[in-house]
């Protein structure tokens, strides 16, 4: 059976496994672009170069400076999130010997994007509101119910990718689990990869709108009509890459920071069930 409130405690360690699979390649790349650049004197020449120098000279711990702020903010935003997958699960769930189907995953996985939007992240929903409303007060300030339709979509939007993300960790677990094996039983490296796959999935759907966006907001007055408009252009003139460029640091970490979590929280789960079966 399902347990949210288990859910949410190995949730909130999934979270903490996040940070420390992640926080390393975070502070390697805060100190490669806030380096000095004086040309004569190069303080690090690149990843290796700064992990290298940073590990012999602070310790393993001075790849966790910092590290303090994040974590309390993305342990409890997992935990909750965790719990919302746990209870759309739970809510969905008539027989407990019975798998979940496809489309009961995916919302329960869009329970816990609606839980991490409405109460974890406003500040972030805050910003995301008001790039919308700034943008569509500059067209007219009669379109006032259509700036209220996309927040609406921008909610939707996030909320379903949320889905997305769940779903395809629980995807993958069961087409990386063997015939007449249960899937509670899967090996490490296969939840490692199944998270970390699900994490470089999120960020690949995440991107291209954001490099959209941005280029959009950045060109000259009238030069795109939309962002239909601006997609074309980048296709045209730089091909399918121009969507994904500079974030090679974002996918490095995304692997390893995503399968982390999966892996803490089944941990978790799994150590929880043993100590406290009854929750
Ligand atoms: C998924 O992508 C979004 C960006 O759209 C990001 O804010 C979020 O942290 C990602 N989720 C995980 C668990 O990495």
């Amino acid at each position: 059976s399902i347990s949210p409130l288990k859910n949410f405690v190995a949730g909130g360690f999934g979270g903490a496994c996040l940070l420390l699979a992640g926080h390393p390649l975070d502070t390697i790349k805060v100190r490669l672009q806030t380096q000095p650049k004086a040309a004569q004197y190069v303080l690090y020449t690149g990843t290796y170069d700064c992990l290298r120098k940073t590990v012999s000279k602070e310790g393993i711990l001075g790849l966790y400076k910092g590290m303090g702020a994040p974590l309390a903010g993305v342990a409890p935003m997992m935990a909750i999130s965790f719990f919302g997958f746990g209870l759309g699960k739970q809510l969905q769930q008539t027989d407990p010997g019975k798998p979940l189907t496809h489309t009961q995953i995916f919302l329960s996985g869009c329970l816990a994007g609606v839980f991490t939007t409405v109460i974890v992240a406003p500040g972030e929903r805050i910003k995301c509101l008001l790039q919308v409303r700034r943008k569509s007060a500059s067209y007219c300030h009669k379109l006032k119910h259509r700036t209220n339709r996309k927040v609406f979509e921008c909610l939707l939007e996030d909320v379903s990718k949320n889905g997305l993300y769940f779903l395809t960790y629980e995807y993958l677990k069961h087409f990386l689990t063997p015939e007449g094996q249960s899937v509670s039983q899967l090996s490490t490296p296969k939840i490692l990869l199944a998270g970390g796959v699900a994490g470089i999935l999120n960020w690949t759907i995440a991107l291209p709108p954001d490099v959209l966006k941005s280029n959009f907001q950045t060109a000259a007055d009238g030069k795109y009509r939309g962002l239909v408009d601006v997609l074309r252009t980048l296709l045209r003139e730089e091909g399918p890459k121009a969507l994904y460029k500079g974030f090679n640091a974002v996918f490095l970490r995304a692997f390893p920071a995503n399968a982390a979590c999966f892996l803490g929280f089944e941990v978790a789960l799994k150590g929880l069930n043993i100590i406290a079966p009854g929750w």
